[in-house]
């Protein structure tokens, strides 16, 4: 998955842009966009969505973000969307291992409610959100099956830090909001998960956009979060392997075909091990299916 776009879950204008928009995933989104008196609207409106585009051929994966375990939202949030089998939940404010855990039980219990496969309905995280979670971010690992990407948040964990911004006069992340995107990476990385870039708040910068995109796919994120449907096309962009790229790994992946049992390869006056081999193997993987 390379873009996922965010849609306030109360707006249809928005929700049918969305599917337009040529996002790979679509978050239909119950919390911080949608005012406190919108949530009931915004579960009616997100459900009705889900049940409709759930039955197209060709459509975006379909998440969506509940309200955080610590508001007493999230129950009502996953009562009303789980009969529309969202192909994953959206955790903000995760704090670690034990908060996906938590929300994996309250997915099984209305799983089997809503008559669905235990399993049905995977997990995404918000991993950086306040500071207590940048102390967790190394516990993902085994906490759910369910789980297949973490992202970070800047917004709010500016808040919690009490940081009067989280981005120098350049535009660039001020040292506590590095500190968070790096430990997105790893942690995500130590639990055998997708890495999936934050978004970039300034819409109407294509040029600033494509540069932190850039940087994102350089670290290790496999995607980036979007806000407006103007970002798309640049993140799809950037996130695709390249012919080169793609030609590379190929080649690596036939160096080792070629070299049964044998742990390290030369290709190009450049030194190839094992980790390349795997490396190479998800790069086409991802070329294959975004
Ligand atoms: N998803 C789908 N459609 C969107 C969209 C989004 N995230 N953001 C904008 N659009 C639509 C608008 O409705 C508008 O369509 P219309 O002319 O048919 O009404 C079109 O794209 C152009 O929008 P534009 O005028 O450039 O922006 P805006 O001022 O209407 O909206 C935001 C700006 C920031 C309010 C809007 O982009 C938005 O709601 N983003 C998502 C916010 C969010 O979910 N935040 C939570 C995660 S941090
Ligand atoms: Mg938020």
């Amino acid at each position: 998955m390379r873009s996922l776009l965010f849609v306030p879950g109360d707006s249809p204008r928005k929700l049918a842009k969305g599917l337009e928009s040529g996002a790979d995933a679509l978050i239909l989104d119950l919390e911080d966009s949608v005012a406190a008196d919108r949530k009931p609207e915004a579960r009616t409106t997100s459900l009705a969505f889900l049940k409709e585009v759930s039955a197209e051929g060709r459509r975006p994966r379909l998440l969506v973000r509940v309200n955080s375990l610590d508001t007493g939202l999230t129950d009502a949030d996953l009562d009303a969307v789980v009969a529309g089998r969202p192909d994953a939940i959206l955790l903000p404010k995760a704090e670690g291992g034990p908060s996906v855990i938590h929300l994996d039980a309250k997915l099984a219990a209305r799983e089997a409610l809503a008559g669905l496969p235990d399993g049905a309905i995977g997990i995404m995280a918000i991993a950086t959100e306040t500071a207590a979670a940048l102390f967790a971010a190394g516990t993902y690992a085994g906490a759910s099956p369910r789980l297949s990407a973490l992202t970070w948040g800047a917004e709010d964990l500016s808040a919690d830090i009490g940081a009067e911004t989280n981005r120098d006069a350049d535009g660039n992340f001020t040292g506590p909001f590095r500190l968070a995107r790096s430990l997105c990476v790893a942690a995500a990385a130590a639990a055998r998960v997708t890495a999936l870039d934050t978004v970039y708040v300034d819409f109407r910068n294509a040029d600033g956009l494509r540069r932190e995109a850039e940087e994102a796919r350089r670290d290790g994120f496999l995607g980036k979060l979007a806000i407006h449907p103007g970002q798309v096309a640049v993140i799809n962009e950037v996130f695709t392997p390249s012919p080169a790229e793609i030609a590379k790994a190929e080649a690596v992946i036939a160096a080792f075909a070629a070299a049964p049992g044998i742990g390290v390869v030369g290709i190009d006056g450049m030194m190839y091990d094992r980790p390349h081999l795997e490396r190479a193997k998800r790069l086409l993987a991802r070329a294959r299916s975004p």
